[in-house]
């Protein structure tokens, strides 16, 4: 099967609204869903998704495609891997001459993690060195159920029976160092890196093993291993039991974002299900937009430390910035989510919940604390907050916090502005969505996709001549090179930006909807003749006056009458 089936294949079976809801919250409306867009710091819902059309479009920043364009972009991944995933999910056979290589890696690396995977949960469970696990989770107050669910195992001490049981199973050691799982020696050996440590496997979004976290059991160091980067471990972009808790978030509307894997595995044992993890790494603007893809109301959870409070401040802009406006919970200090649940119950942790500050608010309360209320105080205070508020792009919420800062602070508001002012950060390049130069172009383009009868003709014309804005005039050839069949199988196009153009299109009415699409194409033809006659006469004009300048008189007679013939055509 070619790659083009195999996508036809999947949209045939694959109803885009299921595959997009589970990734961002939709919500119906009318004849369409509508959600909070996953690709730009969205604040109002202006992401579509259209079932009988089977597209998606973003009217904030322009994103818009087909399932398979969804999949590759919220996923980061190239046409032949997003069609490989979901044809793996629809059980759509997938095999393909020539594979690229680099989706052959990623799926093998994907495959050893899954061996090991297994391997360490065989060790917690179905052997005698596991006991020491077993015991540890039971200690740490994890059911079984939990455990399994999440996947968990345990490394055994030694040196090598990962690297051991991956040799018996067949698996080139090699591609195992690759994953992160094994450590080459100087001669060329392996060992294992995980040793002695209870295991949480780290899937990604689409269920696949992509890591691990390892805790030393008992006293060791370092505390936390995990995978180092590997081409399908990225920290940047993973939270620790999203997989698992996503559509719970989704369902409530609400999400917890906690720092360690056993407080996200802790809430969820005490039956408090809409959490993340972060892996031990700062936030970054992928994960917030997952997160905020799934929910829009997030509580960040920190511990009362200086730590916490730096994580806080770390992670205001980058959720601000994506237009997610979390809040904060601050444990008592000494506490983290795993020991408040268990000491104090759910009950005491939902109240917590319901006393979180917003986040200026948060940062303002403990920077009052930290700083004197002297002017160089305050000046500290607003330099630290200063990064949160440049990410605040909206002009009016901007505006009543710097209002509300003012206040707290006993600032003038004008000193804020003008502070701010001489920070401004550079714009960014909104290049997703480009208004077209030339209208006309855009409106002819409108129209031959919402009706592709018009095609040939225009093209024996020679029509594709006045599209200069090139997304238009590679649109307008992928259409031709479709044969008018307009539909959503020709969205299949691997150029992320021409799906976005075309579903943009199709979600629109047909330009001059009132107008029989006869009379519209015979406007169009008859303007096009029009240009191209003028053009010629133009042509004509100046070719008459050089043959005149020359003293060409019989050559400029013949053009004049040729000039005069085009005229009474028109
Ligand atoms: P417990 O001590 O087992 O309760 O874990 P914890 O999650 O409470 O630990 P802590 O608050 O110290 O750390 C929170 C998170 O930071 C952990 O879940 C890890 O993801 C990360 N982390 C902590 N210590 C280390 C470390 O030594 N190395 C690495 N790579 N990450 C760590
Ligand atoms: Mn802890």
């Amino acid at each position: 099967m070619s790659l083009k089936e195999i996508a036809r294949r999947i949209k045939e079976v694959a109803n885009i609204v299921d595959v997009i809801g589970e990734h961002v919250a939709l919500k119906r409306s009318g004849r369409n869903y509508l959600g909070l867009c996953p690709f730009h710091a969205d604040r109002k819902p202006s992401f579509v998704v259209n079932e009988e059309k089977q597209i998606f479009r973003c009217f904030g920043c322009g994103a818009g495609g087909d399932l398979i364009g969804f999949y590759m972009r919220f996923h980061n991944l190239d046409f032949v891997e997003a069609v490989r995933e979901l044809a793996r999910r629809f059980d759509i056979p997938f095999r393909l001459e020539g594979e690229e290589k680099g989706s052959q890696r990623h799926k093998a690396l994907f495959e050893v993690n899954e061996k090991a995977q297994r391997f360490f949960s065989q060790m917690l469970w179905a052997s005698a060195v596991g006991e020491e696990a077993r015991s540890y989770l039971r200690q740490r107050g994890l059911s079984v159920e939990t455990a399994r669910s999440f996947g968990l195992g345990f490394a055994p001490p030694s040196y090598d029976s990962l690297a051991s049981h991956l040799k018996l199973a067949g698996i080139e050691l090699s591609l195992a160092e690759e994953a992160g799982l094994l450590v080459r020696r100087e001669d060329g050996s392996f060992y294992d890196r995980f040793r002695h440590r209870l295991i949480f496997p780290i899937y990604d979004l689409a269920g696949r093993v992509a890591g691990f976290g390892g805790r030393i059991i008992g006293a060791g160091e370092p505390k936390y291993l995990n995978t180092p980067e590997t081409q399908v471990y990225r920290k940047g972009s993973l939270l620790y039991g999203l997989f698992h808790t996503r559509n719970f978030i989704r369902t409530a509307g609400f999400g917890l974002l906690v720092e360690g894997y056993l407080d996200l595995l802790a809430l969820y044992e005490a039956g408090i299900r809409e959490v993340a993890a972060s892996l031990g790494t700062a936030l970054t603007s992928q994960h917030v937009r997952q997160m905020k893809g799934l929910a829009r109301e997030w509580y960040l959870v920190f511990d009362a430390d200086e730590a916490g409070l730096k994580a806080a401040m770390r992670a205001a802009p980058i959720c601000l910035n994506e237009g997610l406006f979390p809040r904060v919970i601050l444990l008592p200090e000494g506490e983290d989510p795993d020991s408040f649940v268990r000491q104090q119950g759910v009950r005491a942790f939902l109240a917590l919940k319901e006393k979180a500050l917003e986040i200026f608010d948060f940062l303002l309360e403990v920077l009052k604390k930290r700083y004197p209320a002297t002017p160089e105080g305050k000046l500290a205070i607003f330099r630290e907050l200063e990064p949160a508020l440049l990410a605040l792009k909206d002009p009016v919420l901007l505006d009543l916090e710097v209002q509300k800062i003012a206040e707290k602070l006993g600032i003038s508001e004008t000193a804020i502005r003008r502070g701010l002012r001489q920070r401004q950060p550079l714009k960014e390049p909104q290049e997703v969505f480009r208004a077209s130069p030339n209208y006309l172009e855009r409106v002819i383009l409108e129209f031959v996709v919402h009706y592709p009868q018009f095609l040939s003709e225009f093209e024996e014309l020679g029509l594709a001549e006045i599209f200069k804005e090139d997304l238009h005039r590679r649109l307008y050839q992928a259409l031709i090179a479709a044969e008018g069949e307009i539909s959503v199988e020709a969205l299949s196009f691997e150029d992320l930006e021409l799906q976005a153009l075309l579903s943009e299109i199709l979600l629109s009415p047909p330009p001059f909807e009132e107008v029989a699409p006869e009379r519209v194409a015979a406007e169009i033809k008859g303007w096009w003749l029009k240009r191209r006659f003028k053009q010629r006469l133009e042509e004509l004009l100046a070719a008459i006056r050089a043959a005149e300048a020359s003293g060409q008189a019989e050559e400029a007679l013949r053009l004049l009458r040729e000039y005069q013939e085009l005229r009474c055509q028109i």
